[in-house]
């Protein structure tokens, strides 16, 4: 190979590794910042997901199995984050919060747009999809898009002499 051939090369080598790094790396002053990501309040994790075993848990909570309606113990350690003002957690097919005023909100755990879990953000008092950025309000009706059909919003009833949480 003659010099020139190989400085060539070598100049074409570096040039892309240059304008590869940068394509991936460099940002301008002007591009918008990163949209921050809500942390999930419910954790993540299914608690009681449809298990007739599960301490705490009585009736159906999953949607193949039929009509949702199940009462939780909220004495129990299953069920504990709802013990806590702005808790949420998933238990088979819904979300249950409690708000920040010690209210329960049951609504299906699904978004609507593409079914990913929804998680509920207490301070604005609304459910959230982190996947494409849909927003149900309290109710589960849709404040924000791209989902357009409102998550089914349960009764939740809370029974304060036996401390249990009746979903239906
Ligand atoms: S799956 Fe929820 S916004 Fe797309």
């Amino acid at each position: 190979m003659e010099r020139k051939e190989f400085l060539n090369l070598v100049g074409i080598s570096v040039g892309a590794v240059i304008l590869q790094n940068c394509v991936s790396g460099c940002t301008k002053a002007s591009d918008p910042a990163p949209a921050a990501v809500t942390p999930p309040a419910s954790g993540g994790g299914n608690v009681g997901g449809g298990n007739a075993a599960v301490v705490g848990l009585t009736g159906n909570n999953l949607l193949s199995k039929g009509v949702i309606d199940f009462t939780i113990d909220l004495t129990s350690t299953t069920f504990a984050d709802l013990k806590t003002n702005g808790k949420a957690l998933v238990s088979g097919d819904v979300i249950i919060a409690r708000t920040k005023t010690g209210d329960f909100l049951v609504v299906e755990k699904a978004c609507t747009h593409a079914q990913t879990t929804v998680d509920y953000n207490a301070d604005k008092n609304n459910f959230v999809c982190n996947n494409h950025g849909s927003i149900f309000d309290s109710t589960g009706n849709v404040t924000n898009g791209p989902a357009t059909k409102a998550l089914k919003k349960y009764n939740a009833t809370f029974d304060s002499a036996k401390n249990t949480l009746k979903i239906a």
